[in-house]
């Protein structure tokens, strides 16, 4: 076993699983590569032929607007062949495993899976299976596994906040809600501190915060109004009852009284903050309407980003 999965023996990226354990220089080439994709109008994002010839299989087991839809736009973008697996109809509702899949596509010649599942840990089983099975020149990219990690995402909101605040060892940032069920939260707070952020916060009631929080190098607010004083960035998070056991809280109308980022909390941080949110959102319970399409919102410009940060990641584990 190598000492970290998605690098080969010369250290360059040979899948995406997870943010963890990747250097600063990694984080910083893929944001640099997504930076020359996009054009100076800033909207537009360049088309180049990295890919051509090459075949992407979008294995999406779980629901998704945001990543599948950009991953499959990034991939035409590098001139690849994109296949999107419609898992309802494929064989898995026959029973048929999710390696046994990995086979059957591998045997099409598929040089990438980008993989979402709700099971934490699947893109790893996948990229351990190619590798075992002397495949490791296909790649994995993972589009958010269970509650462990959402690399892509981490990089499009650290593309984000790097366009808008330019200088990460300079900001606070606030990261609010549901942390405990979110692979985005975990995967920022990774990007985050690697990345240099001097005070990265998180902010919840403490039935939706993880234990081992300041392990990983952030402050924990249980107090919404302290947390959010005096920072730069605001991510906010979903409340994701999909992967709730049981009730974590009272009601979503008390959790907006206590939690919800409403225009008179997003005026305790700096004015030129800005208030972001990986989507989907769900106004009225984690944000305010007036918030989420106010002036300091850049929620659909990390949607647009994540186009070109798709197309750098992929470019950069299958160009050759
Ligand atoms: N942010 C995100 O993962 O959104 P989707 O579930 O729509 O892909």
């Amino acid at each position: 076993m190598l000492p970290n999965p998605q690098l080969n023996q010369h250290g360059e990226l040979q899948h995406l699983l997870t943010i963890e354990g990747l250097p600063k220089e990694v984080l910083t080439h893929i944001l640099d590569t997504a930076a020359s994709f996009v054009s100076v109008s800033d909207r537009e994002v360049k088309k180049v032929p990295l890919l051509r010839g090459k075949s992407v299989f979008n294995l999406f087991f779980e629901n998704s607007t945001r990543t599948r839809t950009t991953f499959e736009i990034a991939a035409k973008r590098l001139s690849a062949d994109v296949i999107n697996l419609n898992i309802a109809a494929s064989s898995t509702s026959k029973g048929e495993s999710l390696l046994d899949t990995i086979d059957n596509l591998t045997a099409m010649q598929a040089d990438m899976f980008v993989v979402r599942h709700a099971q934490s840990g699947a893109p790893f089983l996948i990229a351990k299976h190619l590798r075992d099975t002397g495949r490791e020149h296909v790649h994995v990219v993972n589009a958010g596994d269970g509650r462990h990690a959402h690399p892509t995402q981490g990089l499009l909101d650290m593309y984000t906040i790097r366009h808008y605040k330019h200088d990460f060892t300079k900001l606070k940032v606030a990261i609010v809600g549901d942390v405990l069920h979110s692979r985005v939260a975990r995967s920022d707070i990774h990007a985050l501190v690697t990345l240099g952020v001097p005070e990265v916060r998180v902010i919840g009631p403490h039935t939706l915060l993880a234990s081992n929080l300041e392990q990983m190098g952030v402050r924990v607010f249980t107090d919404i109004n302290q947390g959010l004083k005096d920072v730069d960035v605001i991510i906010m998070l979903r409340l994701q009852n999909e992967r709730m056991n049981g009730a974590l809280l009272p009601s979503a109308q008390e959790y907006f009284k206590s939690y919800g980022l409403t225009p008179e909390r997003l005026a305790l941080a700096k004015p030129d903050a800005i208030v972001m949110h990986p989507g989907p959102m769900n106004r009225g319970v984690e944000i305010d309407s007036a918030v989420a399409d106010g002036s300091q919102a850049v929620i659909l410009p990390q949607v647009t980003y994540g186009i070109a940060v798709r197309m750098a990641v992929m470019g950069i584990l299958g160009g050759s």
